[in-house]
């Protein structure tokens, strides 16, 4: 569904170039986890962002369903992203003056408002956060603001989630719920592309990139992934 093709990504010019990715590809099918790892500045976060079309290649293709999504418009990428592509970040990037319930509403900008406060409400029982609808971020721990960033995610039916770092900023126990989530959304067909620092996060992946100065170093496959 997802294809990198030789893509590469080089921000400023002279002295200050950087190559934050060398020649990269990578597939990523229907229901497929992966995770991407390696260290500090390796372009884990350049290339999630060039997947989600939220940075734009150097030289290269990003092709989504067989279309080439690289060299499309902000207008373009937001309809071709909407119901396919849905972003979770390690800041969890809410609105701090609106409620989880309407947090998880802003992606929804059709269908009526009684529709999409059910649709809304639907999802974040789905999160175990329905109790907390009226909640402020602030209101919510750190793992709850995760689930209702998800709950976000989910709203348009995404089949491919992109996940930076999303347990980075929580303890080991929050962080395995938060990814036992993920591995419920990715048994039920949806695909899970997710940076993570954290091996034994990794290991519940079906294939696991490494990446190292821009390129990939490493590739693990693994025909089923580990039972969380
Ligand atoms: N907007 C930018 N301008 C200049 N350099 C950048 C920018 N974004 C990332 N970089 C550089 O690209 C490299 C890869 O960054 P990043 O993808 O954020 O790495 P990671 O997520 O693996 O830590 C780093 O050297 C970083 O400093
Ligand atoms: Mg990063």
């Amino acid at each position: 569904m997802l294809e990198v093709k030789n893509v590469s990504k080089v921000y400023g010019e002279g002295t200050a170039k950087v190559v934050a990715l060398d020649n990269i590809s990578l597939l990523v099918n229907e229901g497929d986890f992966t995770a991407v790892m390696g260290p500090s500045g390796s372009g884990k976060s350049t290339l999630l962002n060039i997947i989600g079309g939220l940075d734009h290649v150097s030289s290269g293709e990003v092709i989504l369903d067989g279309q080439r999504i690289d060299s499309l418009d902000e207008n373009a990428l937001v309809d071709v992203r909407r119901g396919k592509i849905a972003y979770v970040f390690q800041q969890y990037h809410l609105i701090p003056s609106l409620t989880a319930l309407e947090n998880v509403l802003l992606p929804l900008t059709f269908g009526g408002a009684n529709n999409n406060n059910r649709k809304a409400l639907d999802i974040l029982r789905r999160v175990g956060l329905e109790k907390r609808a009226d909640h402020k971020p602030s209101q919510l721990s750190g793992g709850e603001q995760q689930r209702v960033a998800i709950a976000r995610a989910l709203v348009n039916d995404p089949s491919l989630i992109l996940a930076d770092e999303p347990t980075g900023n929580m303890d080991r126990k929050t962080g395995k719920e938060i990814l036992a989530l993920f591995h419920q959304l990715n048994k039920e067909g949806r695909s899970v592309v997710m940076v993570t620092h954290d091996p034994e996060i990794a290991g519940y992946a079906k294939e696991v990139v490494v990446l190292q100065d821009g390129r990939i170093v490493d590739k693990v496959n693994r025909k089923e992934g580990n039972k969380c």
